[in-house]
């Protein structure tokens, strides 16, 4: 079986599974945060070298300021329970997204969390929180001219070098859950050539079981990367 390098999720559909249960949507994502430690896991134990979970979009602070708090506070939560996680597996985390506009606490605890996990050596673990491809694509361009770079000097290798994944092999498979079929400004660039599976699921059943379907899947698809 070829394991995909590089996993991306969009994991959509926490506030439709809460709805469908009669409970307010915190509920929904509260559930959410279960499984993203069971899909870690999951990940990490099939061989996947770098895992990337889109948990909160540039857009999402659109939504009602109770359900941002509520997320922010969940957010927080989580991360200082998970180093004791990616401490058993060996996971490396790294945020995804601009550090800047989200509250400060969690800006100082994802800090926190990267320095604690640096020296692991197993699978990363991107978190994608306040991320946006378009902001990421944006702020690569404006660290370009920062940089001092001429016009010539500006191709896909010097702004790809500029982005929040720098370094980061591209995206090999990205998953969307909830039924939706769309990508929702989650890694645009990087998924370039990315296989797609989309399921019905809402997030919080999506369960390890599920994601082996989808590498399952993923071993089935011809790569052609423009070639022949
Ligand atoms: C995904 O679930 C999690 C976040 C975007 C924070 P949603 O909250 O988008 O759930 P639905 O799509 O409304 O069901
Ligand atoms: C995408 O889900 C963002 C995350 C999963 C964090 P959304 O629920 O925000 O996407 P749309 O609005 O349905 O496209
Ligand atoms: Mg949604």
């Amino acid at each position: 079986m070829t394991v995909p390098t590089h996993v991306a999720i969009i994991m959509d559909g926490n506030g439709r599974w809460a709805a469908q249960k009669g409970w307010p949507r915190i509920k929904g994502h509260k559930a959410g945060v279960q499984v993203v430690e069971r899909i870690l896991e999951a990940a990490s134990d099939a061989g996947v070298r770098h895992l990337s979970l889109y948990a909160f979009s540039t857009e999402n602070w659109k939504r009602p300021p109770l359900e941002v708090g509520a997320l922010m506070a969940l957010l927080r939560m989580y991360l200082r329970m998970l180093v004791h996680q990616l401490a058993r597996k060996g996971i490396r985390f790294h945020h995804l997204g601009a550090l800047q506009g989200m509250p400060t606490g969690v800006q100082a605890d994802m800090r926190a969390l990267e320095e604690a996990t640096a020296k692991n050596t197993g699978m990363t673990f991107h978190l994608a929180v306040n991320y946006g491809s378009r902001l990421e694509l944006a702020q690569a361009a404006r660290r370009c001219v920062e940089d001092g770079l001429s016009a010539e000097e500006i191709n896909e290798t010097s702004l790809g070098a500029r982005l929040w994944t720098a370094g980061i092999p591209d995206v090999d498979l990205l998953i969307r859950t909830s039924g939706e079929h769309r990508i929702s400004n989650f890694l645009l660039w990087q998924s370039a050539y990315a296989e797609l599976y989309m399921t019905d699921l809402l997030w919080p059943d999506f369960s390890p079981a599920d994601l082996r379907a989808a590498l399952e899947d993923y071993t089935q698809r011809e790569r052609r990367f423009g070639g022949i």
